[in-house]
C-alpha cells in the first residue's frame, strides 16, 4: 500500500497537487474516512479529487472518464454513499444505489469494494449482487430477506428478476443509478436489457441521479447516455484530448508474425524473453480472442511452461471457476492468467507487470482496457501485442496508440519455438483443438474486410492453424454451424458431427 500512497501522491490534477481524503472533512463522513484510512487510501486519485471537488452536488449527473486503473470506483461509490448518508437514505430494506456493470466477476468486485467503504458505519449498509451463472431463486432469497441499500448487477440478470413485481417495489425509492464501463453498457450487446431495465425502474423524472464512467467515452455515447443523465449535466475528465488514451507508462510494442501459425510460437519465446528480464513476481495476463481459443492456449501452456502457475478465466467455464480463479489470481504474487475479455474491462488484479494480446483486438476501446489490466494504481506494466500479417492494420490505423515494434527479436529464433510448441501439441486434447478451430473459424469470420481475405482464404489459414496443433485433418464442424458462420459451400471445410467421430 506504500507504494499506491507514494505514487497517487506525486500525481497532479491539472495544476493542483494530490490531497488527503482526511483533508475532506467537511465532504465526507467520518466513518467512510476511517474506512478509507483502513483501506489504505490516504491521496485521492485524479479522478476522485475531480469529482469530489467539482460536482456541483453529491446528486449530480455526470460522465466521467479517466484513465484504467485511477480509482473510478470509489470515485462514484463515494459521493453515492455520501449522498444518502445525508438524510437521503431510503426507507429500510430499499435499494438507494444500482450499481451496472458488464460482467459478474467486475460486479462482485465492486460490491467488495462498497463492503470495505461502508464497513465504520455504525450501522450495517448492504451492497447486494444480481448476475447469471447463479442459482436465481436463492440469489433472490437473499435479496428479499436482507435488507439491500446498493445493489451492483449485470444487466441480464437484473432485468430478469425485474419482471417480479416485489423485485421492483424495492426500487421505489431509488437515489442513484451506476452506470460503470458506461460506453460497454450502452453498446449495441447491452443497450436492449438497459432499455428494458430503464423501463421498470421508476423514471428518470423522479429525480434519481445519473452517474455513467469509463476510460473510454466514444462520441457517440454522449447521446446514448442520455437516457440516463439529464441535459445540463456534468462532464469531467481526466484525460487530455491530446494525450493517448493509455496509461503513459505502459510501454506498448506490438510483434508481427509471418503467418496466424506463429502466434503460437512468437508467444512462447515472448514469455521466456519477459521472464529472463523481469523474473521477480512475474504476474501476466494473456489475452485471447476468443473463449476456446483461451482455453486451448491455457492448455498448451500448462504443458510447455510446467515451472509457472498457469490460470484460465473466460465464458466456457462455471461461474464458480471463474469466481474461484478471480480470487486465486487477485491474490498471487506470480503466474500466467489465459484470458478472453470476461476480465477485459475494470478487474483490478494487483500487480500484473505484463499484458499480452495474442491476435487481434476487436476494437481499440478493447485493446486500451486490457493494455489497463497492468500499470493500475500508480505502479509499472508493459504491453505487448501479436499480431499476424493481415492483422497488423491494427497498428497503423491507431495511431494514437503508442505502439513500437518489439525492441527483442523475436521472429529469426520462430523455427525453434514453433518446434517447442508443436511437440506441446501433442498433448493437448483433440477436443480443445477442434474447438478452437471452429472459434477461430467464427471470430475472423466477422473481420474478414479488416483482414482482407476471403471466405476461402480463412478456410485454408485456419486448416494451417489445425494442423500446426497437430490436427491431421481440419476438424469436422456441424453443418449448422457452417451455415451460422456464412461459410456453406466453401472448400476445404470438413462438414460432420465430431460426435459421431
Ligand atoms: O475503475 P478504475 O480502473 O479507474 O480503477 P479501480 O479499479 O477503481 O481502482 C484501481 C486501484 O486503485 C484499486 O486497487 C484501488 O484499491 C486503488 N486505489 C484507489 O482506488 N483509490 C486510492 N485513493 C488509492 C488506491
Ligand atoms: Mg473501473
Amino acid at each position: 500500500m506504500t507504494e499506491v500512497k507514494r505514487s497517487f501522491n506525486t500525481m497532479a490534477v491539472g495544476d493542483t497537487q494530490a490531497q488527503t481524503f482526511d483533508s475532506l472533512g467537511d465532504t465526507l463522513d467520518k466513518s467512510l474516512l476511517r474506512a478509507l484510512r483502513r483501506m489504505g487510501f490516504e491521496y485521492m486519485t485524479p479522478v476522485q479529487q475531480k469529482v469530489l471537488a467539482e460536482l456541483p452536488s453529491l446528486s449530480s449527473d455526470c460522465l466521467v472518464q479517466a484513465k484504467t486503473g485511477t480509482g473510478k470506483t470509489a470515485a462514484f461509490l463515494l459521493p453515492a454513499i455520501q449522498n444518502l448518508l445525508q438524510g437521503n437514505q431510503p426507507p429500510k430494506g430499499q435499494v438507494g444505489i444500482l450499481v451496472l456493470c458488464p460482467t459478474r466477476e467486475l460486479a462482485l468486485q465492486i460490491a467488495k469494494e462498497c463492503d470495505q467503504i461502508t464497513a465504520c458505519l455504525p450501522s450495517k449498509l448492504e451492497c447486494h449482487t444480481a448476475f447469471g451463472g447463479t442459482a436465481r431463486a436463492s440469489n433472490l432469497q437473499k435479496f428479499f430477506k436482507g435488507t439491500p441499500t446498493v445493489l451492483v448487477a449485470t444487466p441480464g440478470r437484473l432485468d430478469d428478476i425485474l419482471s417480479e413485481e416485489a423485485v421492483r417495489e424495492k426500487f421505489a425509492n431509488l437515489r442513484t443509478v451506476v452506470l460503470d464501463e458506461a460506453d460497454r453498457m450502452l453498446d449495441q450487446g447491452f443497450a436492449p436489457a438497459i432499455h428494458k431495465i430503464l423501463k421498470r425502474i421508476p423514471p428518470k423524472s423522479d429525480g434519481w441521479q445519473g452517474m455513467c464512467f469509463s476510460a473510454t467515452i466514444p462520441a457517440k455515447v454522449d447521446d446514448v447516455a442520455k437516457c440516463v443523465l439529464f441535459p445540463g449535466y456534468t462532464s469531467l475528465s481526466t484525460i487530455d484530448p491530446n494525450e493517448a488514451p493509455t496509461v503513459d507508462k505502459v510501454p506498448q510494442y506490438s510483434i508481427t508474425v509471418p503467418h496466424v501459425r506463429h502466434t503460437f510460437g512468437a508467444l512462447f519465446a515472448l514469455i521466456q524473453n519477459e521472464y529472463k528480464q523481469n523474473p521477480n513476481d512475474f504476474k501476466v495476463i494473456v489475452f485471447g480472442t476468443t473463449a476456446n481459443g483461451v482455453g486451448l492456449l491455457h492448455d498448451l501452456f500448462e504443458e510447455l511452461l510446467p515451472e509457472f502457475k498457469i490460470f484460465e478465466l473466460h465464458s466456457r467455464m462455471s461461474q464458480s471457476t471463474r469466481t474461484r480463479t478471480t480470487e486465486e489470481f487477485k491474490n498471487t504474487s506470480s503466474g500466467i492468467l489465459f484470458a478472453s475479455d470476461v476480465v477485459g474491462r475494470g478487474m483490478d488484479f494487483p500487480n500484473v507487470g505484463l499484458v499480452i494480446q495474442a491476435g487481434l483486438p476487436s476494437s481499440v476501446e478493447q485493446y486500451i482496457h486490457r493494455v489497463g489490466r497492468t500499470a493500475r494504481a500508480g505502479k509499472d506494466g508493459r504491453a505487448v501485442t501479436i499480431l499476424f500479417e493481415n492483422e497488423a492494420f491494427f497498428v497503423s490505423v491507431h495511431k494514437q496508440l503508442p505502439i513500437q515494434p518489439y525492441p527483442v527479436d523475436i521472429i529469426s529464433g520462430l523455427k525453434e519455438s514453433q518446434a517447442v510448441v508443436e511437440n506441446g501439441f501433442k498433448s493437448v486434447r483433440e477436443e480443445a483443438k477442434a474447438k478452437a478451430y471452429q472459434a477461430f473459424l467464427g471470430y475472423n469470420k466477422t473481420y474478414l474486410k479488416k483482414l482482407r481475405l476471403d471466405a476461402k482464404d480463412l478456410v485454408k489459414i485456419s486448416n494451417e492453424y489445425a494442423a500446426t496443433m497437430g490436427c491431421l485433418e481440419p476438424p469436422l464442424i456441424d453443418k449448422k454451424v457452417v451455415g451460422k458462420m456464412g461459410l456453406k459451400g466453401v472448400p476445404g471445410l470438413r462438414i460432420g458431427s465430431r460426435k459421431a467421430e
